[in-house]
């Protein structure tokens, strides 16, 4: 068996993890969910998930990962502990589940490049995207993404992704710097920031049920947990690198990417709709394509510009994001059975293009696609793996964790007591609330007495 690759640098880990964790998830879905699940009260509440249940979760699967040293299925086989190999299939599954609608949100993407270049979506923004995001047209751009995913899968890891995502981080985080800076003369922008930023901890406390579900599982989703990614990104790491550093540094970056996106497109919306407009008319997840269309449109030739190198951007993004999840089943065909890379990587594209395009053909199937992965799929495959590395493996975690830190012991420690109590609870709480949003209780009236 050929020796198996492994990062070239510290940096290509860590560009590959940050361009796995940053994509739609931060630059479309955070900024969008944050307008419709309660503001500064969803940023607060998710801010507080990416710290406290986040980081020790990556850290857990980044452990599991370079471990193992082999995909994110075999892995808990490899660790003797093969019943837990459920953990990796499940992630494997949710990866799936989610890269088929993710897949229509980057065919988005790809069509606002073209839209921007003849500034087709600058007279009538919002219907605009009612027209491209559904359909044909939709189910047309979606096929070109998962192509696009699948050629740069089928390349190999280093080729492929190391180089894709380089560009990526300090491009994209110039670009919203400078569209945020933009937003922010404009008048009307201060109600958004207060919207945004000042969170009101009575609204929290009386709507937390509904928050935590979506904050939470945004915060998963979005440092890409629960999919078997980071386990098969760490992978492919030495014994030399601090996961703790390294993880840590990614939670930064992919939060910061985040609230950067949110501060372009909240206060875009309010500036445009005085506040934020009903899903039909953007402030759904047409959020980040209309809001930056208007403010392209009133910058006129240098907007068509603009539009094609930030939507240049973001579509690099969501690539390196849909790698992962596509790299997740590749690596584990190739690894086991020998298959080829481009084989595996085209057949599933194939079969998930299928699948996608029910949600390209309408939104409310990629609503629904989105329900169930956030509420249930996702804190259920991060459940079962906080599980397994707290009360299951423990202490070799704790030991697998300390390499490369320099002592660390601790901190070790202390990482592994917060996944077995706090973080553990803390996940389990969200899953059940989030499968009770999903599946509510039957009303039924109570006997009189
Ligand atoms: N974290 C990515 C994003 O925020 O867009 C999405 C994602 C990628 C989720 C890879 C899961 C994953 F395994």
């Amino acid at each position: 068996m050929a020796e198996r690759e492994t990062w070239a640098t510290r940096l290509g880990f860590i560009l590959a993890a940050v361009g796995s964790a940053v994509g739609l998830g931060n630059i479309w879905q955070f900024p969008f969910k944050t307008a419709t699940t309660g503001g500064s009260a969803f940023v607060f509440v998710y801010l507080v998930a990416a710290l406290v249940i986040g980081l020790p979760a990556i850290l857990g699967e980044f452990v599991v990962g370079r471990r193992a040293n082999i995909n994110a299925i075999e892995a808990f086989d490899r660790l003797k502990h093969p019943a837990w190999t459920v953990v990796g299939a499940l992630g494997l599954l949710t990866g799936l589940w989610i890269l088929s609608y993710y897949s229509v949100v980057g065919g988005w993407v790809i069509r606002y490049i073209a839209g921007s270049a003849t500034g087709a979506y600058f007279a009538a923004p919002a219907d605009y995207f009612a027209r491209v995001s559904m359909g044909w047209e939709a189910i047309a751009f979606h096929a070109a993404f998962m192509a696009l995913t699948a050629s740069i899968v089928a390349f190999g890891i280093e080729d492929g992704i190391e180089k894709a995502t380089k560009l990526m981080v300090p491009s994209i985080v110039v670009i919203l710097v400078g569209l945020a800076a933009y937003a922010f003369t404009l008048d009307g922008a201060a109600a958004a920031y207060s919207y945004y930023l000042s969170p009101d901890f009575d609204y929290i406390a009386a709507n937390l049920e509904s928050i935590v579900p979506f904050a939470v599982g945004q915060a998963f989703f979005s440092l890409s947990l629960g999919m078997g990614a980071m386990i098969t990104y760490a992978s492919y790491l030495g014994e030399v690198d601090s996961l703790p550093a390294d993880g840590s540094l990614i939670v930064v970056l992919n939060t910061f990417v985040g609230l950067l996106a949110g501060l372009v497109v909240i206060p875009l919306l309010f500036v445009q709709f005085d506040g934020i407009p009903d899903t039909a008319a953007g402030g759904g997840p047409g959020a980040l394509f209309v809001s930056v269309a208007s403010a392209l449109a009133d910058l006129g030739a240098a907007g068509q510009a603009l539009g094609v190198v930030f939507f240049g951007v973001v579509l690099i993004a969501a690539l390196s994001s849909a790698i992962s999840l596509l790299e997740v089943v590749t690596s584990y065909l190739v690894d086991n059975y020998g298959a080829s890379r481009p084989t595996v990587a085209f057949g599933f594209a194939g079969g998930l293009f299928a699948v996608g395009s029910l949600s390209a053909w309408n939104t409310a199937w990629l609503g629904w696609f989105d329900d169930l992965a956030y509420s249930v799929l996702l804190p259920l495959s991060v459940l079962l793996g906080v599980v397994f590395v707290g009360w299951v493996y423990g202490p070799e975690a704790v030991d697998e964790l300390k390499k490369g830190t320099g002592g660390g012991e601790t901190f070790a420690t202390a990482w592994l007591w917060s996944i077995r109590t706090f973080v553990l609870l803390g996940v389990f709480v969200t899953l059940y609330l989030g499968v009770s949003s999903i599946f509510p209780a039957p009303d039924i009236p109570l006997p009189a007495i």
